[in-house]
């Protein structure tokens, strides 16, 4: 039935396409389930993967209506815009270098993106992009999804308010270990790609999980990075981008506080699968957070005893209650995080449908991809001039 002033077709779940995500894919599948988990969008259609061959045969396996099964995106961008049941918004989540083209295809085609990070293989696409962002009439929502945990939500929110008073402390760290060996030379497709330049863009570890780091600490702290300095390593013989990364931060001045902080990201640290771990320091008190166990804020207000805060649980404010799902102790992990970031893109481009901008919805953006791609450009630089301190250019 049709609701007044809407027809069936614009009032109903928002109808999803992908870019990628075809057999054999990681985060593909994910952003899947993400945008499933509360039952605002229905998956439609897809260009799935790098040959049409592949692409026919991924959307078959998924159950995609074949006439929507598209060899490539640019057939998809053309096809599904000028459908009137076409996608609404597409997500992107094909190899760093293939971000560009397909965003640029159907943004300019008013279709809104969710692009997974780091938005583009170098900082001058990702500008351009940005440029292009801006001036559609579509959304741009960038996955660094490690923001949609409610206790990130929490420890922002009480940065924000004061709780810890002037920052003067940003330590994040992203070790993991599955590059330790040359996996990219023993047949994993998301290692070759991820240790090709060509392909993840001039950033190895940097790129794929130091924007990451980079982007939660910038996000709960709401600090602005100005400068770093930064000490590259590749420790697995013949790899062509960076394994290991120390990058000392200088942040902008607040309060008459310049914060200082520190990065490590490693994918050739053993023992440490997706450590993602934030610390975050003021004048008034202290956060730490980890990704392993992210129903757990620990907060210690100075002179007083540690305490551990947890989600849904006493202490737990609006921002950190608004993306939970189910009562304190019933663990929520990484899907339910990523899925949060679907609910916000859903809630603004339900409002976009009306014409209206939601005041409260929180997610990355196309300004934070800049970030993260200045970020690389200005690690690798640093690191080729011995640890100079280098400025971001955003
Ligand atoms: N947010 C996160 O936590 C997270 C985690 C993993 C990966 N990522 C990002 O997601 C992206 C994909 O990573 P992945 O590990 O899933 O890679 P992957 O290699 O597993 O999958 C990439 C997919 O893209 C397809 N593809 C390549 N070129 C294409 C084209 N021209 N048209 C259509 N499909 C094409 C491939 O066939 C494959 O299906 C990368 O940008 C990566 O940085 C983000």
């Amino acid at each position: 039935m049709a609701i007044e002033g809407k027809d069936e077709i614009h009032s109903g779940r928002i109808r999803l396409g992908m870019v990628g995500g075809g057999s054999g894919a990681f985060i593909g599948g994910v952003h899947r389930m993400a945008s499933r988990l509360d039952d605002h969008f229905t998956f439609v259609a897809g260009a799935l993967s790098s040959t049409p061959e592949k692409a026919l045969a991924s959307g078959k396996e998924l159950g995609l209506d074949p006439e929507r099964t598209y060899g490539s995106y640019e057939e998809m961008a053309e096809k599904e815009a000028a459908r009137e049941d076409g996608i609404e918004v597409v997500a992107i989540v094909t190899p760093n270098h293939m971000h560009f083209e397909p965003a640029k295809a159907f943004l300019e085609k008013g279709i809104h993106v969710i692009c997974d990070k780091p938005v583009t293989s170098n900082l001058a696409d990702a500008k351009a992009l940005k440029a292009i962002a801006d001036k559609a009439n579509a959304l741009f929502i960038l996955t660094h999804n490690y923001t949609g945990y409610p206790m990130i939500r929490q420890a922002r929110a009480m940065i924000a308010n004061g709780d810890l008073g002037d920052i003067r402390l940003i330590h994040a760290e992203y070790p993991q270990d599955w590059l330790t060996e040359p996996a990219e030379r023993e047949g994993s497709k998301q290692a070759e790609w991820r240790t090709d330049p060509k392909r993840s863009g001039a950033g190895g570890a940097i790129g794929d999980i130091g924007t990451h780091a980079l982007n939660l600490a910038l996000f709960a702290s709401g600090a602005e990075l100005e400068s770093l300095s930064a000490d590259l390593d590749t420790f697995v013989e013949g790899r062509q981008l960076d394994d290991n990364a120390h990058i000392m931060l200088r942040f902008k001045e607040k309060n008459g506080v310049r914060p200082k902080g520190m990065l490590w990201a490693s994918q050739v640290a053993p023992g440490f699968e997706n450590g993602l771990q934030l610390k975050i320091c003021g004048t008034k008190g202290g956060i730490q957070w980890m990704q392993e166990n992210p129903n757990y804020l620990w907060f210690t207000p100075f002179g007083e005893p540690k305490r551990l805060l947890s989600r849904n649980g006493a202490d737990a404010l609006e921002a950190a209650t608004r993306v939970s799902r189910i009562p304190a102790g019933h663990p929520e992990g990484y899907l339910e995080g990523f899925a949060n970031l679907y609910c916000e893109a859903a809630r603004a481009i339900r409002a976009f449908r009306d014409g209206k901008t939601p005041e409260d919805v929180v997610y990355p953006t196309i300004e934070d991809g800049v970030i993260g791609l200045a970020f690389i450009e200005a690690c690798v630089a640093s690191s080729n001039a011995d640890g100079k301190w280098i400025r971001l250019d955003v």
